[in-house]
């Protein structure tokens, strides 16, 4: 009888010791622990509980949350600014939902500053797989009453918040630690403000020391770094309760931080899980030296090497004092404003916008100019997604600073200038521009000259523009006239050729005038009246829409410019025939150069990387122009033109979009493309998205570098295909033998080695493990950015070598058909 009460006794107790090991990652009402015992969240992966930094010299105690199993790393401190100093420290969560610290002799050191709730409630202390401590009610409602993601230290974690809470106004940003040794607040503190406006800043204490901004729709202007990582998410988030930035980090077995350094740096870590054994800088955010703020003071741009010069239309302020690095003089206007009598607005692009942009609203083009015109002190003025759902009238307000040169960014800035500047503007462009333009020009001089016809122009400008476009006027605004310093945006007519003309010009599509064949239809070369060559694309399917939405649609794509897309000139459409007309590009496309063992010898290095940085701009352009996300789906050597100074320039892009709905959508039953630059998903499954031109574009990348065909390679001493044997060699620690022999040169092999390692990160097997082209171009552009490992690329195996006799075979002319499978799967 005893033993048996003896026994149960144990088996309650080892139950109850169960018990509590399993519920380790929270803690309940009226419970508490003290120093030496910690929370664990339940995945393993962080523990809360008191610790010292650095090597704990100084005895202070500090309650925070850190990796479990790592070398110490903090996340999160609660006490930072209040260190206990023995190890008698205590925290407990009270009945009514609050966490304090106690020290030995029980006076609080630290709380939460939640309200209270009431008793009905049963609050409990939870550490999350996240990394978040929260205190929530334990209840059926598990409303979350406190959350360390709220309050950040210097950390961010993926899913946590830097931005604001829009009901109560609390911001959450990070702030950095004064010394490895001291969680207590330092001076730098990394933010997302002001709310109306979002803007990435650094700062010292009240000083701004770098910013990025605004938001655009998809990342904060001038910022490409931000985005530069395959594995890393950013998001950006806006509802009427919040508005945030945060990242997600699409690799389970990745541990990632953002952190801001005790000396200033925003930097992002990495660490593997199982594999690494220290922490991996990836990016130090504020590493471009042109990115201090104002450091071309008013109107200066800064260019690389953080070299200044003054925008168009200004002049250096003291010239004297105009050295290449912190200068802080900036520009002045070279015409001065006479606010109202005349000013315009001068369109620029290629830059980070400036500082203090302020939204007014969600006008058109032309309302908010003409707000900002009335508005003497309105300096500029564009249209931006500030808040990723829409454009908004932005205007600034006083003199513009911290621009930098910034080739990505997709933003245009029109910025007020005197009547006399915009004349002397028109005066320069009358000599280099058409005939057309000239004369249109020459009327505004007139106009101007006599003056009182001033409302007369800005109604009958803005009328022709929006005609063409076809949008209807707002609202009008007298004394406005704008300049559009290029054609881009403004009217735009797409010529629609008779089918008359395109027959005369392609000689009734003579076999003779064929230059191309492809899955889409044939490509012939043309000879318009006047002269001007053209390409013309016979499409072979009828596109699903009707005549009109074709034509909206091809206007839409023609619209589309970029030096690395070939130029869409007009269309054609009657009866059955569908035919598109492009730019004619006398030098071929790049398949004629690469695997043809006398012309690739022109091909210097410096020439390859040119045509690879140019075709991934291109590439880059059509998936993240924000009005247009065109996946180019065949994407291939022979659909990459070169101009004369061997430009890149993608031909074919919007086909798949012109063809209509079925193929927009995210799996296809008809699968378009052409083997070797396939990606796995799509070939097998019809699955396809931006990711897939990712993995045709680092085919494309791999054959530039090694001058061979992917599915045409062979190699005596195995089956692999070019991709395979590139992903052999990298495992081996020799990729340069991938290199065209050719073009063999010492001084460029770090470039080199890069771009083959970009390359294999294109091509990995799974979309998600390929970076955006965003950040293909970022790692292309900048050494600085650490690239991930590559892992063994999808169809590695697969060629033409291992199906056919090689020998019977000439594999430079093995022809590359874009096929067509109906019906795939
Ligand atoms: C916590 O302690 C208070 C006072 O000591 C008591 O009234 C309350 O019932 C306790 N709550 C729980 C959940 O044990
Ligand atoms: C701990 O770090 C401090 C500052 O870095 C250093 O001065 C001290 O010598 C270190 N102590 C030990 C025991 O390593
Ligand atoms: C914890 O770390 C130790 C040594 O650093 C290692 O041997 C062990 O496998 C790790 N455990 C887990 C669960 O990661
Ligand atoms: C404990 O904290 C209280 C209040 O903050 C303070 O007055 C007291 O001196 C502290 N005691 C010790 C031993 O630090
Ligand atoms: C949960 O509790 C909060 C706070 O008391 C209350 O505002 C909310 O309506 C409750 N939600 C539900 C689903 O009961
Ligand atoms: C890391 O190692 C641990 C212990 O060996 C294992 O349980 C865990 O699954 C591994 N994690 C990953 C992501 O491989
Ligand atoms: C613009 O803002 C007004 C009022 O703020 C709103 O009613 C309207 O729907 C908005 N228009 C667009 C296109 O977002
Ligand atoms: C111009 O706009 C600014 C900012 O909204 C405002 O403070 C100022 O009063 C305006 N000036 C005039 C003349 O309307």
């Amino acid at each position: 009888m005893n033993n048996i009460l003896f026994l149960t006794l144990v088996c309650s107790l080892i139950f109850l010791n169960f018990q509590t090991s399993l519920s380790t990652d929270t803690l309940k009402p009226n419970q508490s622990f003290l120093d030496g015992f910690t929370l664990v969240s339940s995945n393993k992966r962080f523990e809360f509980g008191f610790f010292s930094p650095g090597n704990g010299s100084s005895g202070d105690r500090y309650l925070g949350i850190w990796y479990h199993n790592l070398s110490l790393t903090v996340v999160w401190v609660a006490n930072r600014n209040y260190p206990i100093h023995d190890s008698f420290g205590k925290v407990s969560l009270d009945k009514n939902g609050v966490l304090t610290l106690y020290n030995r002799s029980l006076g609080t050191v630290w709380s939460t500053n939640n309200t209270p709730i009431e008793s009905s409630f049963t609050p409990v202390l939870q550490l999350l797989d996240s990394g978040n401590l929260v205190i929530r009610d334990d209840g059926r409602n598990k409303t979350i009453l406190w959350e360390s993601f709220d309050f950040p230290a210097d950390t961010l974690l993926p899913d946590s918040k830097l931005g604001w809470k829009l009901d109560d106004g609390l911001q959450r940003f990070i702030r950095s630690w004064k010394s490895i040794e001291d969680p207590s607040e330092g001076e730098y503190w990394f933010s997302l403000d002001p709310p109306e406006a979002p803007q990435l800043v650094l700062r010292s204490g009240s000083r701004k020391l770098f910013r990025w901004g605004p938001f655009d729709g998809i990342w904060f202007s001038g910022s490409s770094t931000l985005t530069a990582n395959p594995l890393l998410q950013t998001m950006f988030v806006y509802n009427s309760k919040e508005l945030y930035f945060k990242y997600e980090i699409l690799d389970e077995s990745v541990l990632s931080r953002i952190v801001i350094s005790p000396t200033g740096s925003v930097q992002y870590f990495t660490w593997r899980v199982n594999i690494s054994r220290e922490w991996n800088l990836v990016v130090t955010f504020n590493s471009d030296p042109c990115d201090n703020y104002a450091n071309c003071g008013n109107y200066g741009i800064c260019y690389s090497l953080s070299s200044c010069k003054c925008l168009s239309g200004f002049t250096p302020d003291s010239p004297r004092d105009w050295g290449l690095f912190s200068y802080s003089g900036g520009c002045r206007r070279k015409h001065e404003l006479s606010c109202g009598h005349g000013d315009g607005f001068v369109k620029y692009g290629a830059l980070k916008l400036p500082d203090n942009p302020i939204v007014w609203g969600n006008d058109t083009d032309h309302v908010c100019e003409a707000k900002c015109l009335k508005n003497c002190s309105c300096m500029a003025y564009a249209n931006v997604d500030v808040y990723g759902d829409g454009s908004r009238c932005v205007v600034w307000i006083g003199d513009l600073v911290d621009m930098k040169n910034f080739p990505d960014g997709r933003e245009q800035i029109y910025i007020r200038m005197a009547h006399a500047e915009l004349q002397s503007i028109a005066a320069a462009k009358r000599k280099r521009v058409t005939v057309k333009i000239v004369s249109v020009v020459t009327v505004i001089g007139i106009l101007l000259l006599s003056g009182g016809a001033i409302w007369y122009l800005g109604w009958l400008v803005r009328h022709r523009r929006e005609d063409e476009i076809g949008r209807s006027s707002k609202a009008q605004q007298s004394g406005s006239f704008r300049y559009v310093e290029d054609n881009q945006d403004s009217g735009f007519q797409l010529p629609i050729y008779d089918l008359e003309t395109i027959d005369l010009a392609c000689n009734n599509f003579s076999e003779r005038n064929k230059i191309g064949q492809g899955g889409f239809g044939s490509v012939y070369r043309g000879e318009l009246s006047n002269g001007q060559e053209i390409a013309v694309k016979r499409l072979v399917e009828k596109s699903t829409q009707g005549v009109e939405e074709l034509k909206n649609e091809i206007i839409l794509i023609a619209k589309l410019q970029h030096r690395n897309l070939v130029k869409l000139l007009g269309c054609c459409i009657e009866g059955d025939e569908t035919m598109l007309v492009y730019e004619y590009l006398p030098n071929k496309s790049l398949n004629n150069f690469i695997y043809d063992k006398p012309t690739r010898k022109q091909l210097t290095w410096k020439k390859r990387y040119h045509i690879i940085k140019g075709i991934a701009r291109g590439l880059l352009y059509l998936h993240q122009d924000s009005r247009l996300r065109i996946i180019h789906r065949d994407l291939k050597t022979s659909n990459i033109l070169l101009d004369s100074e061997l430009n890149p320039k993608i031909s074919d892009f919007g086909i798949a979009r012109i063809f209509g709905t079925d193929q927009m959508q995210e799996m296809t039953k008809r699968i378009i493309g052409t083997y070797g630059y396939m990606s796995p998903e799509y070939a097998m499954t019809g699955h396809y998205s931006v990711k897939s031109d990712v993995y045709s574009f680092g085919v494309i990348v791999l054959e530039i570098i090694s001058g061979y065909k992917n599915w045409a390679f062979h190699h005596p001493d195995h089956d692999f295909n070019l991709l395979g044997h590139a992903w052999m060699l990298w495992n081996r620690r020799q990729p340069l033998e991938t290199l065209d022999p050719v073009v063999q040169d010492p001084s460029f092999e770090n470039q080199i080695i890069r771009c083959i390692h970009v390359a294999l990160l294109c091509v990995q097997q799974y979309p998600e493990d390929r970076p955006k082209m965003s950040t293909v171009y970022a790692m292309l552009s900048y050494d600085n950015i650490e690239l991930p490992e590559p892992k063994e690329p999808g169809f590695c195996r697969e060629s033409y070598t291992k199906k056919l006799d090689t020998s019977a075979i000439d594999l430079s002319t093995v022809n590359e058909v874009t096929m067509t499978t109906l019906g795939g799967r």
